[in-house]
């Protein structure tokens, strides 16, 4: 008989212990999901953010632009590359100058570098 009350304890406790780490995951992936949501402001400010961040932010956030440091012709060859490699819908027109002309001011090689980046890496 103490045995079994034993046994009934220590599994109680097993349960117990489970729903706890259960709780624990659970606000961890919350916390991961909040995390991972952008707002615009993660760009910086000047004309066309908005419909950069619109635009660009559909399949990937905006790590992959803030990390890299382009010329013009190097953005405008990468509008290309995203539509025809990366099934991107093409950009054209004063649609694609104004980000384009965003991407270029903001992210071009005069600009600081990335922060974050790994020297070592490039
Ligand atoms: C239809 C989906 C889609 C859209 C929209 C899109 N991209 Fe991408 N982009 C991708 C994919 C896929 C990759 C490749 C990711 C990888 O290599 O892991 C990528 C990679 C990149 C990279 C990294 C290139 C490198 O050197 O590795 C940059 C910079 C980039 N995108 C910029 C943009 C910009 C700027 C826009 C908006 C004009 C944009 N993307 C819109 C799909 C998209």
């Amino acid at each position: 008989m103490r045995a079994m009350i034993l046994v009934a304890a220590i599994a109680a406790l097993g349960i117990g212990v489970a729903l706890a780490q259960d709780r624990q995951d659970q606000a961890d992936a919350a916390r991961a999901i909040e995390g991972a949501a952008e707002e615009e402001t993660v760009l910086p400010d000047g004309e066309g953010r908005s419909e950069t961040f619109a635009y660009c932010t559909v399949c990937h956030n905006t790590a992959l632009i803030r990390r890299n440091r382009l010329s013009r012709d190097q953005w405008d060859g990468l509008m290309d590359w995203m539509s025809e490699k990366h099934g991107m819908n093409p950009l054209e027109g004063e649609f694609r100058d104004t980000i384009v002309n965003y991407l270029a001011t903001h992210f071009g090689p005069a600009q600081a570098p990335a922060r974050g980046r790994n020297p070592f890496l490039n």
